[in-house]
């Protein structure tokens, strides 16, 4: 019989105190696996609703926008785990404000959360990666398949990250690990109400209008591309898609809809 996946695997989830991380947390811990759970709140993560009994969690606070943060959290993670045979590079924060709005230092935390913290965490754990022949899965946005009206830092966060692991997936190919990018649509999580605002006060935002995605369903397709090393640049639908191609065939047409639809949003911030 073909064994199952995530058993006996040794999983990190960076993010895991909510929202996506959480999901992955709650799908996750009914395999007998290891749980590397990151979050500044990491203390908080509350045990899953269902277990097995041999899913062992391992809870390690971690703030990546502090290098020292993320390296007592590399240090710890290497003494304990022997390999890492998907990392989950999921914890992220974002910022609404214009391009001339946003201060210098919501650009820098925005990027010291969402890229060089996260650059320094896979750096750290690579060797761990590379033992397992495993798989590094960073959730990503749409934001970061175009620079997105009101969202300058966020947008272009995460689309420095899919520069840097696209480097890395290129440079680690006889390392045989995977490397993916997830670009998940509007997600139900605390995302409007945990980032920025121009000014660098905690955003208090209703959830996007519209269709969104819950936090389960993200996971799900998470742990879909975990399996699969030749996952690259990984879009969930129409939207994701038109965005990805747009940019090519017509960014002129594609800069005209985007003004259209988030006209209320970066007009008001
Ligand atoms: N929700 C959406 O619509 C959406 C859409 C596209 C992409 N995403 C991406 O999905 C990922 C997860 O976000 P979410 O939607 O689940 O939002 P969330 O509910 O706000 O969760 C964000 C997670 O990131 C962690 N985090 C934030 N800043 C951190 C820091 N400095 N150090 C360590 N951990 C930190 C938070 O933990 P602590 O606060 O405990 O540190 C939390 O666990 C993010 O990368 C986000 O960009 C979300």
């Amino acid at each position: 019989m073909k064994k199952e996946f995530w058993n006996d695997s040794v999983v990190v989830i960076t993010g895991a105190s909510s929202g996506i991380g959480n999901a992955l947390l709650e799908e996750l811990a009914i395999y007998p696996c290891q749980l590397v759970l990151l979050a500044r709140r990491a203390g908080d993560i509350a045990e899953p609703k269902s277990k097995h009994k041999d899913c062992i969690l391992h809870r390690v606070t971690c703030d990546l926008s502090d290098p020292s943060s993320v390296r007592d959290a590399i240090d710890w993670i290497v003494q304990r785990v022997d390999r890492v045979d998907v990392l989950f590079n999921n914890a992220g924060i974002t910022a609404h404000g214009r391009f001339d709005s946003l201060s210098m230092e919501v650009y820098q935390k925005t990027f010291a959360t969402n890229f060089f913290g996260p650059v320094q965490f896979i750096r750290g754990l690579l060797p761990l990666v590379s033992k397992a022949k495993g798989n590094i899965v960073t959730t990503s946005t749409v934001s970061a398949l175009y620079g997105v009206p009101g969202r300058a830092a966020y947008s272009a966060s995460k689309s420095a990250l899919h520069a840097a692991l696209e480097s890395l997936r290129i440079e680690s190919i006889e390392l045989g690990i995977g490397v993916s990018l997830v670009c998940v649509p509007y997600t139900d999580t605390a995302l409007r109400t945990s980032g920025l605002d121009a000014e660098g006060k905690v955003l208090s935002e209703a959830p996007a209008k519209g269709k969104r995605k819950s936090a389960k369903e993200v996971a799900h397709v998470l742990m879909a591309v975990a399996k699969d090393k030749e996952a690259r640049l990984v879009t969930f639908n129409l939207s994701g898609k038109f965005l990805e191609w747009m940019r090519f065939f017509s960014p002129k047409f594609l800069e005209k809809i985007l003004y259209k639809k988030l006209y209320d949003d970066f007009k008001t911030h």
